[in-house]
């Protein structure tokens, strides 16, 4: 018998990430412009799983978690955002003003973003990556410096994730 936690675990390693909308010209050209400009430079279209455990057992990899494509847009690792998007707090080895990159699946169906929600709009998010010190200043350069045509398709592609 599994303990609530071990139950809730399981339930969560086991939801299927969400599904992208399907493609439309207007989203396709939005990913090529997120790759041109640099965006994917942290936020990594997919990463491949390694060997996962299936749950409760010592030994077995679950075939269902591993060797799997993960399309979750992060490179997972942590990086100076600048002085706009500190808070202040230190966690761990990450000093204020670092943050994980967000993974953008499913970004479509969120409400609010960045790690303290201070913004539902999400070009407002792309803008707030860049401020003294961060590493996203030349790429939101890049961003700033589409057309609005341009704009419109990569924000139409993070609305599809
Ligand atoms: C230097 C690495 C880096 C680059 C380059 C970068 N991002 Fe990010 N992005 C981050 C980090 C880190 C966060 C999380 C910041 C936070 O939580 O305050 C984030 C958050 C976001 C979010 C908010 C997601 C959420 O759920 O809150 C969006 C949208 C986003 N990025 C889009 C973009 C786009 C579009 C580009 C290209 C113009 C881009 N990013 C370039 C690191 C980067």
């Amino acid at each position: 018998m599994l303990s609530d936690i071990e139950a809730f675990a399981d339930f969560m390693r086991m939801l299927a990430p969400p599904t992208p909308a399907p493609a439309t010209a207007s989203t396709q050209h939005g990913n090529s412009l997120f790759v041109g400009i640099g965006c994917s430079l942290c936020h990594t279209p997919a990463l491949t799983t390694g060997n996962a455990m299936a749950s409760g057992s010592a030994t077995l990899p679950s075939a269902a978690l591993s060797r799997q494509q993960a399309n979750l847009f992060s490179d997972l690792l942590v990086h100076h955002m600048g002085s706009r998007l500190a808070d202040g707090i230190t966690q761990g080895a990450a000093g204020p003003d670092e943050f994980r990159t967000a993974p953008l699946w499913g970004v479509g169906e969120r409400v609010f973003f960045l790690h303290d929600g201070r913004t539902s709009d999400i070009v407002m998010a792309i803008l707030d990556h860049a401020s003294e010190g961060s590493e996203a200043n030349q790429i939101v350069q890049n961003f700033q410096e589409l057309s609005a045509a341009d704009q419109q398709d990569l924000i139409n592609f993070l609305r599809s994730l």
